[in-house]
């Protein structure tokens, strides 16, 4: 039977990859722990290694790997800015999970966006309170607001098409703009110069980072609202603070965060939080933070065990053929994913 050391266990991973696993015959080894250079000693005698966006996957931790005669690492996401996929190639064969639910993460932005401009999170502490008062809670249409899409793949369409609900002009950005669409591209300049709401559905790649920065603040409108529950690192969070600060930006709805790697996801009331960027944010009555919960349904997390397990056994089974395998074949990931018909090595 296979053997699969399964980093960064959470409670409600388990149901779901242990009914996926017994069928498909995968024993999984369950571990609290991250997958780092420290514990990566733990996979030994494993065949495959399971992770999630928080492991780390570098070039020590691959050769370790390596050395240990693991074949793969299955990411149990969809983003795979964690792996250094450069170094794994002829090591390691790296699978990700594609789509589980784009429709899971889309519609928690607009969860994220309603509670943030009708003040949702305020009246709820409020009325618990009974405190009737309506003052402080005044908010604003969305019907005939401009929202800015950076990212216009899965997650990003689904959300337009939430936005053009509720009778909102949309706008967007994307390197790899879709032909064939309805959509309207401008180019990111435009977008920070005319959106009201700016919603970030992209990769997080060098090119990526820090694209909420500084200038980009400086481009936008008075009272703009930002959301992102792409990745982090998307936006530099010390501009992002001072542009609230300085009441530029009206509010920020936050599932990632550019340091969340030691703090999302674990209970830590209790704690003084030291990440002084994250608490001021979080002390700010305009800016809603969750911790990258925007997966989380039922859904998503049956999607996820399946196609994990299936991605692995199908590997296995396949002579070295996975459709989901992230390949590094002719030097570039976006291009050699694409192209690729046949396996990555
Ligand atoms: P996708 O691959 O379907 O779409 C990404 C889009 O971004 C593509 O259209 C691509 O052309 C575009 N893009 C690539 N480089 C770009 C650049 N430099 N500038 C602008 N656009 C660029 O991905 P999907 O499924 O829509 O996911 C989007 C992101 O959402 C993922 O990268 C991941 O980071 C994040 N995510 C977050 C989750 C959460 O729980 N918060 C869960 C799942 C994904």
């Amino acid at each position: 039977m296979m053997k699969v050391a399964f980093f960064d266990t959470k409670e409600y991973d388990r149901p779901s990859f242990e009914h996926y696993g017994e069928l498909k015959g995968l024993e999984f080894k369950f571990l609290e722990t991250k997958l780092t250079e420290d514990t990566a000693e733990l996979a030994k005698g494993c065949d495959v290694v399971c992770v999630f966006v928080n492991d780390t996957v570098n070039a020590p931790v691959i050769d370790k790997l390596y050395e240990y005669g693991i074949k793969m690492v299955a990411l149990r996401c969809a983003g795979y800015n964690n792996v250094d996929v450069q170094r794994a190639y002829r090591k390691v064969h790296v699978v990700h999970v594609p789509a589980y639910s784009p429709y899971a993460v889309a519609e928690h932005a607009a969860a994220l966006l309603l509670t943030s401009i009708r003040r949702i999170h305020k009246a709820y502490n409020r009325t618990r309170d009974f405190n009737f008062s309506l003052n402080g809670l005044t908010g604003f249409d969305l019907h005939g607001k401009t929202v800015g899409i950076i990212g216009t793949g899965k997650i990003g369409r689904i959300f337009m098409d939430i936005c053009r609900g509720f009778g909102m002009n949309v706008i967007a950005y994307d390197k790899f703009p879709a032909k064939d669409s309805d959509i309207e591209y401008v180019s990111l300049d435009e977008l920070f110069d005319r959106s009201d709401i700016i919603s970030l559905h992209c990769p997080l790649t060098d090119e990526t980072r820090h694209m909420i920065n500084t200038d980009s603040i400086d481009r936008m409108k008075k009272g703009v609202v930002i959301i992102n529950t792409s990745r982090g690192a998307l936006i530099d969070t010390e501009a992002l603070l001072i542009g609230l600060r300085a009441r530029k930006i009206g509010a920020a709805c936050l599932d990632v965060y550019e340091e969340e790697a030691d703090i999302f996801f674990e209970d830590r009331s209790g704690h003084i939080l030291d990440d002084e960027l994250l608490s001021r944010l979080i002390s700010l009555p305009n800016v809603i933070v969750t911790s990258h919960q925007a997966f989380l349904t039922e859904e998503a997390l049956n999607n996820i065990a399946e196609t994990t397990v299936n991605n692995i056994v199908s590997y296995f089974e396949n002579d070295g053929l996975c459709d989901n395998e992230l390949c590094y074949r002719c030097g570039n990931i976006e291009t050699c994913k694409k192209e690729r018909k046949q396996r990555c090595f």
